[in-house]
């Protein structure tokens, strides 16, 4: 690729496609929105990197935005370059303040590519790369399309949930530190939650004196059509994480944390976590940029709209195609499953590769 606007790239040869992924998921604004390049200008004028242990003005200032825009009394934010960076400084804080090492999270779920977020990674691409480091532990996931436990019942009955703490509370050798889940599962299928399973999760993790880490990077930020995906589920967790299009196209990412109590228990244990480039004001500045065109842009209203208009279309298509076995998601994160049969349910994996190039050829 040597070219990008709004949604469409072009390649070295010339030809252009509509980026239905917007890039890695991380140009949801449009490649190259031009209040981002803006930004990226004035960064060039005055900051682009600054030392890590000194504030810079630009970090201040998002920290302050994402205190505007995340739930009452989530202020404490810090900011890190990746997705798997920040759910790395997110389970490092809940082992602080819990004390505890061991991290739980559902069997389809994607965190990241570093060592500990790989462990916590069940999607794919876990196996091969071991051993990691004891305590991390896969939990049933809520795949109401594959469920084995009430796929023919009429709604999730948390049965998932009571086998899975059944297991984790046998295997314990401590307080759990953390779950850390997606709020509607991205790389592992386009996998929504059943109504009311986070706030059960939720509640068992109270229970055990655990922390809840929701990790927005793909469905943060006004995606899904309401600011933070966990806002549909009714539930507030104890600390989230945002990536992916925070930045505009820029890479930055964030560990928030609910309240001043789990940052300051868990800053006097003498937590560090850091890199050379943390809190940087250039992706900081993108960042601020980015909040801005969302809020002003009202680009939650814009999901809802173009998710209720995809939703019907794949709908239309789902009752001319037997193909299409379910469709799942909201907002901008839809998705259908594709299978060779609607009785068996049998994944058409080749028909989906097959579709797949049909659409590299076709732009
Ligand atoms: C839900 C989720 N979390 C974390 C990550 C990791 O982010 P990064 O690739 O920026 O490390 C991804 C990346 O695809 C993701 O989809």
């Amino acid at each position: 690729m040597v070219w990008g606007r709004g949604s469409v790239v072009r390649d070295v040869n010339g030809k252009e496609y509509l980026d239905f992924n917007s890039g890695q998921m991380c140009a949801a604004l449009g490649h190259n929105n031009p209040r981002i390049v803006q930004a990226l200008h004035e960064s060039g004028e005055t900051l682009i990197h600054s030392h890590m242990s000194m504030f810079n003005d630009q970090e201040i200032i998002l920290a302050a935005r994402l205190a505007e825009i995340a739930p009452e009394g989530m202020n404490r934010s810090m900011f890190l370059t990746s997705g798997s960076d920040s759910n790395e400084a997110a389970m490092a804080i809940a082992k602080r303040y819990t004390g505890g090492y061991e991290i739980a999270s559902p069997a389809v779920s994607f965190h990241g590519m570093n060592d500990s977020t790989r462990a916590v990674t069940f999607s794919g691409w876990h196996e091969g790369y071991g051993p990691y480091a004891p305590g991390n532990y896969p939990i049933i996931a809520p795949y109401r399309y594959r469920c084995r436990f009430c796929q023919d019942r009429p709604a999730c009955d948390y049965s998932c949930l009571d086998t899975s703490f059944e297991l984790l509370d046998a295997q314990a050798d401590g307080p759990l530190a953390a779950v850390i889940t997606e709020p509607l599962f991205s790389a592992g299928g386009v996998i929504d939650l059943p109504a009311g399973w986070l706030a059960e999760l939720k509640r068992r993790c109270e229970a055990r004196g655990a922390l809840l880490i929701v990790d927005e990077a793909q469905t943060g930020l006004a995606k899904l059509g309401t600011m933070w995906a966990f806002e549909h589920e009714g539930v507030v967790p104890d600390i989230f994480t945002i990536s992916k299009h925070f930045g505009g196209g820029v890479a930055i990412s964030l560990a928030a944390i609910t309240t001043d109590e789990i940052e300051e228990k868990a800053s006097e244990t003498g937590l560090v976590v850091g890199h050379s480039h943390s809190n940087d004001p250039l992706p900081c500045h993108a960042a601020i940029a980015s909040i801005d065109i969302i809020l002003e842009e009202m680009l939650t209203d814009v999901a809802q709209r173009i998710g209720a208009y995809w939703r019907e279309h794949l709908e239309r298509l789902a009752s001319r195609h037997e193909i299409i076995g379910d469709i799942r998601g909201r907002g901008l994160l839809q998705g259908i499953e594709l299978v060779s049969d609607r009785v068996t349910r049998e994944p058409a994996y080749a028909r989906g590769r097959e579709i797949g190039r049909h659409c590299w050829r076709t732009g």
